[in-house]
């Protein structure tokens, strides 16, 4: 069959690597993709916002599946149209992709089916806001309502950082996403990702990982689209894991389709596990990021069947084998990231690192240019390994990331750490 998978990051090229692992695949498109892509795969320039544009292409060029990496396109209906226009496509609609663009939302649907998750009110007044900040006090955390790039999210240890977040919200930091406000009570715990597969009514769990969210070692600094994963997460164990099916994702996924938008694709649960109990953080509609890269790397070939199933409604029928192993990466990224970083540096020593079942370097805002491999973007690459244990895993990780000659890049040496408390 002929595939398209739309995005540029290394999400997208984990996909495509998994994808190009099936004999069911016959040709395989990205778009836009990137220099890692481009190696395995055609490209093509269209823009994936666009569900026209896709529709279009697809036409064109006799695609029969759709793999929709990032939110925007969701958000923007790529998947309705597509779906509108019998094109099997992965990935929810916009209505059921509003369980990650709107956190009010989300937090409204798990009051109506009593899912375990932070307490909160929502807010479009800054004067009602800040009388509420100062009632329940810090520490407390303060969401912009839409998307934010991953960064309408402050947790706030003081009550003036508070107030000061509800002025930068109101003050149009975020533009429409901060128009709304929603204040949550502050979840202690550890955080780990839930990966789940729902083809409107069967609910299959994929995987599990952790990330590392902060720029700095230790788990320090700003905050960041993610440092490094790995799969499993030793936290989310599967007694956790079936609470957190039983009584948050299935109990989600009844209510959107009870409510005329059932949810088809990956749904991303974040979750804060103490004491054995699960809550969640948030959901995202789509695989996270770097997060796909390790469940990609541990799920090969059988990705797209899952992939395939879920956009046909046939989950019910498929089950996941699950590899006994671990996968990690390490995402490498230009200096100055999260802040302002330079473009167009140069990398090299890529040939050195193997590519295989059990490693591969993922790009992610890589170009090439005249054969050379140039940084594109603030993350940039993904540097990823599996093993029998996670300690074998980092090992083969980072033994990769000694090979790449790359003086404007870094990355953190200590990612697993949490998992690996000997260590
Ligand atoms: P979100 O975009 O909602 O996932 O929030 C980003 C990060 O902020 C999460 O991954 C958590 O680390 C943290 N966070 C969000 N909500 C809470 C909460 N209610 N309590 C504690 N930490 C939170
Ligand atoms: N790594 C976090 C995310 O993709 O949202």
């Amino acid at each position: 069959m002929n595939i398209l998978v739309l995005g540029s990051g290394g999400r997208e090229h984990a996909l495509a690597w998994a994808i190009l692992q099936n004999p069911k695949c016959d040709r395989l498109i990205c778009a836009p993709g990137n220099a890692g892509m481009a190696a395995i795969a055609e490209c093509a320039d269209i823009d994936i916002c666009d569900g026209g544009a896709v529709a279009r292409f697809c036409d064109a060029n006799a695609i029969d599946f759709v793999v929709i990496g990032p939110e925007a396109p969701l958000a923007a209906g790529v998947a309705d149209r597509l779906r509108a226009l019998d094109i099997t496509c992965f990935g929810p609609s916009a209505d059921a992709a509003r369980l990650e663009a709107s956190k009010a939302f989300t937090k409204d649907i798990c009051a109506a089916v009593n899912a375990p998750t932070a307490g909160y009110a929502h807010f479009t007044d800054a004067e009602a806001a800040r009388a509420y900040i100062r009632a329940q006090g810090a520490p407390i955390v303060i969401k912009a309502d839409g998307l934010a790039a991953g960064k309408g999210v402050i947790v706030a240890m003081h009550e003036a950082e508070a107030l000061d977040a509800i002025d930068m919200m109101f003050g149009g930091e975020f533009g429409a996403a901060g128009a709304e406000v929603v204040i949550e009570e502050f979840m202690e715990g550890e955080e780990a990702s839930f990966f789940v597969l729902v083809d409107g009514e069967t609910c299959l769990p994929i995987g599990t990982a952790q990330d590392h969210k902060r720029v700095g070692e230790g788990d320090t600094g700003p905050n960041t689209g993610g440092m490094g994963a790995y799969s499993p997460a030793p936290v989310l164990t599967d007694a956790i894991a079936n609470v957190a099916m039983d009584q948050i994702i299935r109990p989600t996924m009844a209510e959107m389709a009870r409510r005329g938008t059932p949810y088809q694709g990956v749904l991303y649960a974040g979750l804060m596990i103490k004491d054995g109990q699960p809550r969640l953080v948030e959901y995202n509609a789509r695989f996270g990021d770097p997060e796909c890269q390790v469940l990609m790397m541990r799920l090969g070939a059988q990705a797209l069947d899952l992939m395939l199933a879920c956009a046909e409604g046939r989950l019910d029928q498929m089950s996941v084998n699950w590899a006994d192993d671990h996968a990690l990466t390490v995402v490498m990224a230009a200096k100055g990231y999260p802040g302002s970083y330079a473009k167009g540096s140069e990398i090299r020593g890529l040939e050195n690192c193997t590519s295989d079942s059990a490693q591969m370097v993922f790009h992610a805002g890589t170009r090439t240019d005249a054969g050379r491999l140039l940084a594109n973007g603030g993350r940039v690459l993904n540097v990823t390994a599996r093993g029998t244990t996670l300690a074998e895993a980092q090992k083969r990780a980072y033994a990769m990331v000694d090979q790449i000659d790359w003086p404007d890049g870094f990355c953190r040496r200590d990612i697993g750490w949490r998992a690996l408390p000997d260590a």
